[in-house]
């Protein structure tokens, strides 16, 4: 915790899309209506859209701001080198259809910020027609003070490995460490300080329908993850002067405009289009009781839906701490191949599929229809362990899972973190048929 601030500005609501009201200074919020002739306390009123104003009313989100000054003032944007960062359409090499692996990110020497410090690894899709996503890491040592950050291609969500993140959001803040999500959805204005020092992660940016909670089908009205798990932070604002600069990741490349003030200056607001945190504990799996190995569907966290019904755009997915309790079993996930695309990173232990080589930090990518699942030393493992109950502990892995196949960027084909030796894990995996008779034949 940031000692330095009030514990006030720490607070957060809890609920999923739910319509809410905070106020960072008493009487700042109009009552009765949003758009009131003058604001109080001499603030700008303004509304931030993040779906079309048509929107079926269930999935329609805005945001009534309170603010010092309205966001349009600011100097005019500038094309920003974008690093490594890279946008659809991703072609900058051929997607091999080969076990993709890679070892963490390296921290960097220099400072570098959290939007400095974004690497792209794969995407999908196009910004421009709001479809498929754009997988980051981030490796950053400096916060970012001056530096304000929207993104008009996309929503963030933001999975810490390694070090706390503070998300200054234009309506207020998130502490949000690893364990735990971050999501920032399009447009909305942020800066990222690390009160921990070095911090290292993952970012899905996704260009499609807004992360929602999946519906639950058979399994009703509890599961996965809970409504009022989801924190969304209580206003909170920057009265601040100085030679400050705003970035927008617009169209995929990167601007920034020169700004005379923070933007984060919303003293109040009301709505339901708001960052939300979630801490990953709080997910209630469900797994089997009896045999087989559920779809890792069963894990899913929050769904970006695609206009086809059953085919998400991109789930996240988690794989926590839990009880195995399957009978006559094989316990890890079996070989498969599968329609979708699966980018899988590790926040902290061991992934059950995997004996060695996957460690925190780093990655792996199989895309669509490139076989996969457990290594020779898992298979053999899990093929004679006794079938007792077994809780799966200290571990806790994620994916991101897409419609559209994950393209590789050149910089994920060429860092010296690709292990190109990922296809020998399963090179040990040996012939054990044996047909009925065959051996009696031979002789
Ligand atoms: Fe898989």
């Amino acid at each position: 915790m940031d000692k330095k601030r009030p514990a006030a500005q720490y607070r957060y609501q809890s609920g999923f899309g739910n319509e809410f009201a905070t106020e960072a200074v008493p009487g700042a919020l109009p009552q009765g209506q949003n758009s009131p002739q003058k604001a109080p306390y001499g603030l700008y009123t303004e509304q931030i859209s993040g779906t079309p104003f048509t929107a079926a009313r269930a999935s329609n989100r805005r945001t009534w701001m309170y603010r010092i000054r309205p966001s349009v003032a600011h100097r005019p944007f500038k094309p920003l080198p974008a690093g490594l960062l890279r946008s659809a359409p991703f072609d900058e090499v051929p997607p091999p259809p080969n076990q993709l692996r890679w070892q963490p990110a390296p921290l960097p020497k220099k400072s570098t910020d959290f939007v400095q410090g974004l690497i792209t690894m794969a995407g999908n899709g196009d910004a421009s027609t709001r479809t498929g996503v754009a997988i980051h890491l981030y490796a950053a040592n400096a916060s970012m003070t001056g530096r304000f950050f929207f993104n008009a291609d996309g929503e963030m969500l933001i999975v810490p490995q390694m070090g706390r993140l503070l998300l200054r959001t234009e309506m207020g803040i998130l502490d949000v460490a690893p364990g735990e999500i971050g999501v920032i959805q399009r447009g909305i204005k942020f800066r990222v300080e690390l009160p921990d020092g070095a911090a290292r992660g993952y970012v899905c940016e996704n260009y499609g329908a807004l992360l929602r909670l999946p519906d639950l089908g058979p399994i009703g009205a509890n599961g996965l993850a809970n409504p009022r798990d989801f924190e969304t932070p209580v206003a909170a604002y920057e009265d601040r002067a100085g030679r400050f600069q705003v970035i927008a990741k617009f169209e995929g490349g990167l601007w920034q405009a020169e700004i005379d003030h923070s933007p984060l200056d919303v003293v109040a607001w009301h709505g339901n289009y708001a960052p939300y945190k979630y801490h990953l504990d709080h997910f209630n799996c469900i797994n089997t009781v009896s045999f087989d190995h559920p779809d890792p569907s069963i894990y899913t966290v929050l769904t970006s839906p695609s206009e086809t019904p059953g085919t998400a755009n991109m789930d996240f997915v988690i794989f926590p701490p839990r009880w195995m309790v399957a009978e006559h079993t094989f316990r890890p996930p079996w070989f498969h191949r599968n329609y979708m695309s699966e980018f899988m990173g590790l926040i902290r232990g061991e992934y059950d599929a995997k004996a060695e080589g996957f460690v925190p930090g780093g990655a792996s990518l199989h895309n669509c229809m490139a076989g996969h699942g457990p290594d020779a030393a898992t298979f053999e493992k899990a093929s004679h362990a006794e079938l007792k109950p077994v809780y799966l502990s200290g571990t806790l892995a994620f994916m991101f899972e897409t419609r559209f196949v994950c393209r590789p960027t050149k910089w994920a084909l060429e860092t010296a973190q690709l292990d190109e030796q990922y296809f020998e894990v399963w090179q040990g995996l040996s012939k054990k048929f044996k047909a009925p008779g065959a051996s009696k034949k031979r002789r």
